[in-house]
Order: C-alpha cells, then structure tokens, then sequence
C-alpha cells in the first residue's frame, strides 16, 4: 500500500498476538478477513495502567479488542495465586473498561478449566462452573467481573486444549516426546475438546461478524482424551511410538484437572449457522502441514 493512502481496513488490537498461541492465530485470521491487526507481546507493566491501555486501543483506532493475555501454566499457577489473579482476573476487567473508554468492542478468551465435577455429556455456557485449580477460578473470575462490567460489545469465549502453530502445545510436545523414545505414558481419564487454533481464530470471527454478545463455548467438534488425541497425532505423523494410557492418579500433578469439561458448541451454531469440524481433521491438518515438514 502507498503510504499516502488511507488504510481503510476495520482495525484490531490483539492483546498477546505476537507472541502467543492463539493471539498468532487471531492475527493471521483477521489479516485473511481484511482486517488490520495490530499485536502486543505479554502484559507489561503499564498495560495495567487504564488510562494508558486506553489510549494503547484509541491509538490503533481498534473497532475490537481481542484479549488473549492469560497466565495459562496451569501447574505454576497453583504455586502463584496472586500473579495467576493478576493476569487472569484483574487484568480482563481493566481491558474491559479500557475497551469502553476507547469506544472499541471486547472478545475475551476463557477456557473449560472453569468446570470440574462429574458429566459425561458436553458442557454449555448455562452448566454451572466448578473450578478445581487456581487458573479455572482465577479464569472464572476474570470472566465474571467482565460480565459484571459489562462492556459494550463484550464476547467471552471458552475454549479449551489448544494446539496449532507457533508455540509449544501439547500435540508438538507429545510427537517431539515419541521422536527420541519408544513408549509414552499418557492420562486417559480426562477427557475434553482439542482445537486448532487456526480453526478457533476463523469462528471467533464468525461471532463477531454476526455481532454475537455474552458468552460462547468455541471448540472444534467431537471429544477426546490426551491419550486419543497423543495417539491420533502419533499416527499421522507415522511415528512409530508406543502410548502406554495412565490415569491421573499415576500420573499425579500440581494442578486438578476436570476429568470431564467437552464443551457443547450449539450457541455457537445457533448464532453463526457454522458447525465446527471435527478435531481429528484438525490435527490432521497441523501434523501434515506444520509439524511433520519441520521434523
Ligand atoms: N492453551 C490452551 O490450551 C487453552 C485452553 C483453554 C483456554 N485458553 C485460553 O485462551 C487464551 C489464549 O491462550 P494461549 O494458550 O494462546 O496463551 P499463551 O500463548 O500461553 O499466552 C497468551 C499471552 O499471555 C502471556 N502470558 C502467558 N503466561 C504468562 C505469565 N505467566 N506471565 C505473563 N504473561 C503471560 C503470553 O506471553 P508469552 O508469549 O511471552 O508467554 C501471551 O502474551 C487464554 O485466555 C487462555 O486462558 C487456552
């Protein structure tokens, strides 16, 4: 573009985009939609700072704000409450009344660690949440206080088990893993939705296009445990490992996981007419074309 043109493109400011997982994914599909996406690195300092965040959105003249900043070490998390309630439930409420004071809309990102309990069918946005860690309640938290603000044009979206390009993830760390031995130990009694981020990035936008609000469950389709999804991966990567399933008690730690938190996508269906496909193409898609030509 010549620089004395006007970029005419709707903007977004994508709060962890330069660095994170998804925040990768959600600047390389608002670019595909023809969006400009500006992106930040992890929350600094002065990103707590209101009135500066503010003017950190009017700045980049953001229509949307997508916030992905999140302490997401699930383990660690259990041994730093309070940097874990900082990021993940002090921090979205002040992106939240920055969003409004810059006139600009909110999608905020939280995840199926805010269930725990016994279910064995997927969960929607009306099941009520039992976290059973520090990052489900600082998460939980983070989007309760949003929803209490309730600023304009707010969308949370839960979504969980995340893998895609960019960054390590539990699909690139279970092949790396079965590349160096002959057998991995692997829980097979928890059980939840994998998604691409990729995929998630393109539905999120779905949402906003349609000018979707409140809460939404956005995962890819199907279910699965790690143990099915380590094995799927294995086995179009053609990585000839052994995966030996464990339970959760064998394989004990920091952090409680829900054994079961598949999340339902219908919300999601109703408002955008868009079913999410299946997990197993998805990984299907990111072993061929991402992971196994770096091997
Ligand atoms: N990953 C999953 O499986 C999963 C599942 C369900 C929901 N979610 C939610 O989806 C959103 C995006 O997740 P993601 O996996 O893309 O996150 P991520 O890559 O781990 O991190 C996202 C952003 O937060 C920063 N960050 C992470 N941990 C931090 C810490 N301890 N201190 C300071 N900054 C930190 C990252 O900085 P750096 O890049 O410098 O690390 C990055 O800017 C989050 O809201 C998360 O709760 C994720």
């Amino acid at each position: 573009m010549n620089a004395n043109d006007a970029d005419t493109r709707p903007a977004a400011l994508v709060l962890g985009g330069r660095t994170g997982l998804l925040g990768m994914a959600l600047c390389a599909a608002l670019e595909a939609a023809g969006w400009r996406a500006e992106a930040t690195a992890r929350p600094e300092a002065g990103d707590f700072d209101l009135l500066r965040l503010a003017g950190l959105v009017r700045d980049c003249g953001a229509r949307t704000v997508f916030n992905t900043w999140a302490h997401t070490q699930v383990d660690k998390a259990e041994d730093e409450p309070d940097e874990a309630r900082r990021l993940n439930a002090v921090l979205p409420e002040i992106v939240g009344r920055a969003c409004a004071r810059a006139g600009a809309g909110l999608v905020h990102f939280s995840t199926d660690f805010v269930f725990g309990g016994k279910a064995d069918t997927p969960r929607d946005e009306d099941d009520p949440p039992a976290p059973e860690s520090v990052y489900g309640r600082t998460k939980l938290e983070g989007e309760r206080a949003l929803l209490a603000l309730d600023p304009p044009g707010l969308l949370i979206v839960r979504t969980a088990w995340l893998f895609g390009p960019g960054k390590k993830n539990f699909v690139r760390t279970m092949l790396d893993l079965c590349r160096r031995n002959n057998c991995v130990s692997v829980v097979h009694d928890q059980v939840g939705s994998p998604t691409f981020t990729p995929d998630l990035a393109r539905y999120t936008l779905a949402l906003v296009d349609k000018g979707a609000q409140g809460l939404f469950h956005v995962v890819n389709s199907g279910e699965a445990s790690w143990c099915e999804l380590a094995s799927e991966a294995l086995r179009m990567a053609g990585v000839p490992c052994a995966v030996a399933p464990v339970t959760s008690a064998e394989y004990p730690q920091r952090a409680k996981r829900p054994a079961y938190s598949a999340l339902s996508t219908a919300r999601f269906t109703r408002a955008t007419g868009l079913t999410p496909r299946p997990w197993v193409q998805a990984v299907r898609d990111y072993v061929l074309r991402e992971v196994a030509p770096e091997a």
